[in-house]
């Protein structure tokens, strides 16, 4: 077997704006519905419950500290870096008509850093966020106006950034939506499905306009789309757990499915159907859905199970995602359970459903560090962790899968999204910072760092 990963495959990491940036109130920017998590929104207004530790408002200050960042990332070798744009610094309402221009200046700053040292930019361009003004005017991605509002703010970087930026992405992990409405779409918590399902409607329609607009705009450019790489098994081979399975995959590949061809599966009519739930479904949109994406991006983290045993579900339940464990596999400090197979399998199945290229843009192990006397931390299970998933991308390729690039999550420690807590760290570059938002936030290489630069520089010949 070839153990030598393609000279073009791209390598990397990823982060997002609000997990990073910090100066949440700089540079004319306005504050995104992230921005106010892990809050949320008490009858009807999005609201900061006073005395937290504000902790994304500093982040790990890659707002200032970026040139530092992208120095020591240009050491391992990067050849990419993804990371979002705040659609909040460019359109700090989301509903106004010009772009902030210090907004602007900022990306233009933190792109041309990165070309300093031929790193490509891969840039996502709504992870996580969007404008509160969105929310408290229009009611988020429930409304219509949102998806005009969006597509002024991706035709508007793309103007800006055509010459630097050539790959995009449009809505990190679309199907998350259905587990945390107010992160995904800026609905509230206890929105009703059907609330849901049209908001995300109103977002593949807005995917599908940037995909548009990104072939229009810029010359070269390819634009993805990003998924929760959720896989899930049978717990046994009941053919009513298979069953189950197949429609619980669904839920997560309808959003790749529309994204790629264009329309809405057949599957989805009956769907539908048993919930009750009749979408407003225009004609323009039919044929705005009809511009589709130039490549799958996904991330990977674990997989579950599927049963039709109401006892084994009970149990499930409380998990993010009411994944059944798996008995076959063990899990990290956070309860995600480790499956490098797993990723194969998933490469496997999504260029089978595809056959379009596909980008693994996040992938790592969230875990506690413990920093040595002497300073430094001896991270060997994160370095198992990955090497273990790359050696199943190597595998993955070898099966015929074309496989652009790896960025792994949080090359640099940052907030975590689900708990907005520093204690997870996933990066190869330490940040002293902790839970309550002290500490110096200087960085220190970990024993990872010098594990990838060699797995970049020998393109994963030295993976185990
Ligand atoms: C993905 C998100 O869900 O997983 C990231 O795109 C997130 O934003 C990552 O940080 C890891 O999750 P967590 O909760 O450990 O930060």
């Amino acid at each position: 077997m070839n153990t030598r990963f393609p000279d073009n495959f791209l390598w990397g990491g990823a982060v997002a704006a609000n997990q990073v940036e910090g100066a949440h109130q700089q540079g004319g920017k306005g504050l995104s519905t992230s921005d106010l998590q892990p809050n949320g929104i008490f009858g009807g207004r999005v609201e900061r419950v006073p005395g937290d530790a504000g902790i994304k408002d500093v982040a790990i200050d890659f707002y200032h500290r970026f040139p530092e960042d992208i120095k020591l990332f240009a050491e391992m070798g990067f050849t990419v870096l993804r990371t979002s744009i705040a659609w909040t610094r460019i359109f700090p309402q989301g509903d106004e008509q010009s772009p902030n221009e210090e907004g602007l200046a900022f990306y233009d700053r933190l792109f041309d850093e990165m070309a300093k040292y031929q790193i490509t930019p891969l840039v996502t361009l709504s992870h996580y966020e969007m404008p509160v003004g969105l929310v408290e005017q229009y009611g988020g991605w429930g409304s219509r106006t949102t998806i005009d509002c969006f597509e002024r703010y991706a035709r508007a970087v793309f103007s800006r950034y055509q010459h630097k930026v050539k790959h995009w992405l449009t809505f990190n992990e679309i199907n998350m939506s259905l587990h945390a409405p107010y992160t995904g779409v800026g609905l509230a918590e206890e929105s009703s499905e059907a609330e849901i399902y049209q908001a995300i409607h109103h977002q593949l329609v807005a995917s599908a306009r940037a995909v548009k607009a990104c072939h229009q705009i810029v010359k070269d450019g390819q634009i993805g789309n990003m998924l929760l790489g959720g896989l899930l098994y049978p717990l046994s081979c009941r053919p009513a757990d298979v069953m189950e399975t197949l429609q619980q995959n669904r839920e997560w590949l309808f959003f790749g499915d529309v994204q790629v061809r264009g329309y809405y599966p057949a599957y989805m009519r009956r769907f539908f159907a048993d919930r009750n739930i009749t979408l407003e479904v225009s004609e323009q949109d039919k044929q705005d859905l009809q511009h589709t994406i130039d490549y799958i991006s996904f991330s990977y983290y674990m997989t579950g199970c599927v049963t039709t045993n109401e006892e084994e579900n009970q149990k499930a339940r409380g998990n993010i995602l009411s994944m059944v464990p798996n008995p076959h596999l063990a899990s990290s400090d956070w309860g995600w359970q480790i499956d490098p197979e797993g990723l194969r399998i998933l490469m496997n199945m999504l260029y089978d459903r595809y056959q379009k290229p596909l980008f693994i843009v996040e992938n790592g192990l969230g875990a506690k560090d413990k920093v040595e006397a002497d300073g430094s931390i001896q991270d060997d299970y994160r370095i198992q962790y990955l090497n273990d998933h790359l050696v199943q991308v190597r595998e993955a390729i070898e099966d015929g899968v074309e496989v652009m690039g790896y960025t792994c999550w949080g090359p640099i420690d940052l907030v975590s999204a689900s708990k907005a807590e520093f204690s997870k760290r996933y990066g190869f570059i330490y940040v002293d910072r902790d839970d309550q938002g002290n500490g110096t936030l200087a960085r220190s290489r970990k024993q990872s760092f010098y594990w990838y630069q060699q797995v970049i520089r020998s393109h994963g010949e030295s993976l185990k």
